[in-house]
Order: C-alpha cells, then sequence, then structure tokens
C-alpha cells in the first residue's frame, strides 16, 4: 500500500461520486493525513484557514465513505487502515479465495468486510497514533495517586477501546478513588489517542467557558480569537467535527460542581442548564471519541440517554471491600480481625480510611478494637468537614427523612415512614430514590419488604449531633 495507490482511488472515487477530479487541497489533505500531519499543518502548507482545511476534509471523508460497502465512515485517523480494508475485499471480490496480504490471510465471504477476523477488525478502531498523542493535563492533579480497582480499570478500559462508549460517568461520593481511577486510565491508554484533555469543573465554569477551551485546545491555538464571538451551538458543531476527525478523550472532574444543592440529586445549578447539551451531542451523534466525567451526582438526563440505548455508560465506584486490608496494613494498624468491621463503616471508603486510620493511630495506640469500642464513634475533624458536604447538598425533605430514618434503631420500611410522614406519597418517595442516588442509604430487602437504613458511617455522624 503506498500513497499513489491512495491517491489513484481517492481520485477516481471522487470523481464517481461528485463528477470532478480530487483539487489540490483535497490531494494536500490525503497527503497530510498520510504523513500524519494535523489539520493545522495542512492548512499552515496550503495558506489557508484550519477551519476550512477541516470543512474540505469533512466533506472529502463523506465522500470516501461511500465506497464502503457496509456503511463505515472514514475519517483522519483510519484512513490508511480503511482503505487498507477496501483493498483486502477487493482483491479478494477478484480472486474469490484466500488472498495474503503481508502476513495475515483474510478468508470467508469477502462482499462483507465486517467478518474480517478480529485480528485486522481491531486495525479499524482508530489509533494506536505513531505520533505521540497531544495531551493537555494543566489541569490535572499532580500528585501520588494509588489505585487498587483491577477489575473498574479493566471495565473502563473495555468501554472506551472495544466497545466504542461514547460518554461514561463515573461515580462515587467523595474520596472513593474517582480521580484516582481516571489518572491511572489515562497512564495506560493516552497512545491510543490522538489528543487527550483535562479538565476541571472544580471553579463551577459556565458551558461557555468548559467548551471555549476544549475547542482552543483541539484547534491548537493559543489565543480564543478564532473562536470568540462562537454561539454555544456553533461551538458544540466544532468540538463535534474535531470529535470526529480525530480520536480525543475528554476528561471532566467533579461535575457535581456544577449540580444544585438543597435539592434532589442530578438538577443542574441555574445558568448551568446548558451542560445537558454538551452531553447529549455527544452522546447521540456519531464521532471517534469518547468524554468521561467524575462527578458525586449523576445528571438527571443520562438516565433518558441510556433509555434511548445511546453508547453511554455509569460506573459507580462501591466499597474497595477486602482490597482495603492494605491501606491498613500501610498504616500498621492492630487488631486485624476488626479491620472489616472499620472497612464496612466508612463503606470501603479509601481516603475516609486513610482519615480514620490517622486517627486511631493519633489517639487509639493504632488498637483498632478499641476505637470501635468507643460510642458514639469518634470520627475527626478531617472527615466531619466531608461529610458535612454530602449533607449540604440535601432538600430539605431528604434530610427530615435521613434523620427520620436514623432515629430508629433498626432500618426501616416505606409504610413506616409514611405512616410517620405528613407529606404526599410521591414526594417521599422521590426523597428516599434520590438518598439512594447518593449513597447515603442502604437497602435491605427482605421477603415482603425493602428496608431502609442510613449509610453506616453518616448514622454515626448524626448519632454524634445529636
Ligand atoms: N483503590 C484505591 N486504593 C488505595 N487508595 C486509593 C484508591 N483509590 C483512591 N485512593 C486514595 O484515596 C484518596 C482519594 O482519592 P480520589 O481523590 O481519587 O477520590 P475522589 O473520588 O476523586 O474524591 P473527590 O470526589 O473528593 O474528588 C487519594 O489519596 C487516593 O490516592
Ligand atoms: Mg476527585
Amino acid at each position: 500500500m503506498d500513497f499513489q495507490e491512495l491517491l489513484t482511488w481517492a481520485d477516481q472515487q471522487v470523481l464517481t461520486h461528485t463528477g470532478k477530479p480530487l483539487d489540490d487541497l483535497q490531494k494536500a489533505i490525503l497527503r497530510g493525513t498520510w504523513d500524519r500531519e494535523k489539520y493545522s499543518d495542512i492548512a499552515k502548507s496550503y495558506n489557508c484557514t484550519e477551519v476550512h482545511v477541516r470543512k474540505v476534509a469533512y466533506q472529502l471523508w463523506k465522500t470516501l465513505s461511500q465506497s464502503l460497502e457496509d456503511g463505515e465512515q472514514i475519517n483522519k485517523s483510519n484512513l490508511r487502515s480503511m482503505f487498507h480494508r477496501w483493498q483486502v475485499s477487493n482483491l479478494s471480490l477478484l480472486s474469490r479465495d484466500i488472498v495474503h496480504i503481508r502476513d495475515v490471510s483474510v478468508c470467508g465471504n469477502p462482499s462483507h468486510p465486517s467478518e474480517v477476523p478480529k485480528q485486522q477488525q481491531s486495525d479499524r478502531s482508530p489509533s494506536p497514533n505513531n505520533n505521540k498523542p497531544h495531551i493537555d493535563r494543566s489541569e490535572a492533579p499532580d500528585l501520588k495517586y494509588s489505585c487498587d480497582r483491577h477489575q473498574q480499570l479493566s471495565t473502563l478500559k473495555n468501554l472506551l477501546l472495544e466497545e466504542g462508549t461514547r460518554l461514561i460517568a463515573v461515580l462515587g461520593m467523595s474520596g472513593m478513588g474517582k480521580t484516582a481511577i481516571a489518572l491511572q486510565l489515562l497512564s495506560e491508554i493516552e497512545d491510543k489517542f490522538d489528543c487527550i484533555i483535562w479538565r476541571s469543573l472544580r471553579g463551577a465554569p459556565t458551558l461557555e467557558t468548559t467548551l471555549k477551551s476544549l475547542i482552543q485546545f483541539f484547534s491548537n491555538t493559543n489565543t480564543d480569537q478564532n473562536h470568540k464571538n462562537q454561539r454555544e451551538g456553533e461551538q458544540l458543531s466544532l468540538l463535534i467535527e474535531y470529535l470526529r476527525n480525530n480520536r480525543c478523550l475528554i476528561i471532566l472532574n467533579d461535575l457535581h460542581q456544577v449540580l444544585e444543592k438543597n435539592r434532589l440529586v442530578g438538577h443542574y445549578q441555574p445558568g448551568y442548564e446548558n451542560y445537558r447539551n454538551l452531553f447529549q451531542t455527544i452522546a447521540e451523534l456519531s464521532h471517534q471519541s469518547c468524554l468521561i466525567f467524575n462527578s458525586w451526582e449523576l445528571p438527571l438526563e443520562i438516565v433518558d440517554l441510556k433509555n434511548k440505548n445511546a453508547p453511554i455508560s455509569c460506573l459507580q465506584l462501591e466499597s474497595l471491600g477486602k482490597t482495603a486490608n492494605k491501606i491498613l496494613e500501610k498504616e500498621c494498624l492492630l487488631d486485624e480481625e476488626k479491620w472489616s468491621e472499620l472497612i464496612d463503616i466508612y463503606g470501603g471508603n479509601p481516603h475516609w480510611l486513610k482519615i480514620a486510620a490517622t486517627v486511631i493511630k493519633d489517639s487509639f495506640g493504632s488498637r483498632v478494637r478499641e476505637y470501635l469500642q468507643y460510642k458514639p464513634l469518634f470520627l475527626g475533624e478531617e472527615l466531619t468537614v466531608i461529610l458535612e458536604q454530602h449533607l449540604s447538598r440535601l432538600s430539605e425533605l431528604e434530610r427530615q427523612i435521613l434523620l427520620q430514618i436514623n432515629s430508629q434503631k433498626e432500618a426501616v420500611s416505606i409504610s413506616w415512614l409514611r405512616e410517620n410522614s405528613d407529606r404526599s406519597s410521591s414526594d417521599m418517595l422521590n426523597a428516599i430514590r434520590s438518598l439512594g442516588k447518593r449513597s447515603l442509604l442502604e437497602k435491605i430487602e427482605e421477603q415482603n419488604s425493602t428496608l431502609f437504613a442510613a449509610q453506616p458511617i453518616f448514622k454515626e455522624y448524626l448519632l454524634e449531633q445529636t
């Protein structure tokens, strides 16, 4: 396969579909793409704007894709492999037998490229890019994070690299390890992408600001001159164009910062509702990239998108379970037989367990047994601040219900709550669902009913307050 073959093929295809041969810019785009140049470099050598190059390239990829029989799309990062596949299927059409190309044998019905063996199919998925990926980690924490979540990590890798998932939500309370797993993921898959950008939503940037910074990064411009007056719709179309033409990974950390407090879970703060347009666009339109966001809470529309079968996925980070023993071991705590009790009370949260370990070392001579006997449990200032942050997000009714549940020694049923509340049944059920989504309630399934109790650490905290 050489460039001249590609040029001849592309010329024929463009002539067939448009009635005109390739023009000079189209040839320059093919040459630049073949040489793995960026659009901005092609634009520079052709002396025109990058936006113009992208527009012409987008049209060219669409025209060339018409020559593929199974509806697959050609783009900048898969041009070589798609052309290679086209050659394979057309050669085999001629020989109607087995074709050997390099060391790969392709057998079977040649008119169905989707039946090409796995070894070749992996060629089709964008990337392994020989060029170094373009990465912006300027807003990612530069700390040493540990992450022992091998199973979730491989789930994420599978969603990204095999399943073509376009939107992934990584959910969990503070300290569960969302940032840690995202950083670990990044270090393991960065060579599979053309561009990677990490953005923090900690300062609650508006959607316009976030889009502007993404577009600046993807378009490789340092000033915002070119994109100054773009409206949201235009920004989104431009973003999608980049996500189509390149294999990009966007990580948005701390999405809950743009979600509203004192309301049921999953609503945006006023002025931030248009983040939903970003997620909807990324989930619904076709492209070859992915956006991952980390959050304490899941925005409501994501559930709707999932129900529409959009290629999106949610990964809830749960208790570390026995793996958390390693944290306690590292902290040199005593009374190993009591560790599982400690882990359960702290919901298997790595950060909270590290805080607990410090408290136990400082005040209980590292003796876990003695610490657990001390009632109400002593949580320490550092953890109290974090738990209060979670509780400060609840609606008034959620707070009431949580206190009501916590006032009982045993877990309570929905009918008990209904009997003991003057609120409508639907208000109450919505509030219970919301508490559940925030991981503040534990559900206990009995034979004929479901019982609810506060998550152990919140139970301890609320008891400490009364
Ligand atoms: N699987 C793990 N094993 C051991 N330590 C872990 C693990 N996951 C996270 N940690 C540690 O727990 C701490 C909190 O992790 P991290 O900051 O990733 O949590 P988070 O979910 O992003 O929290 P927040 O929502 O507050 O940002 C870090 O010190 C991290 O190194
Ligand atoms: Mg984090």
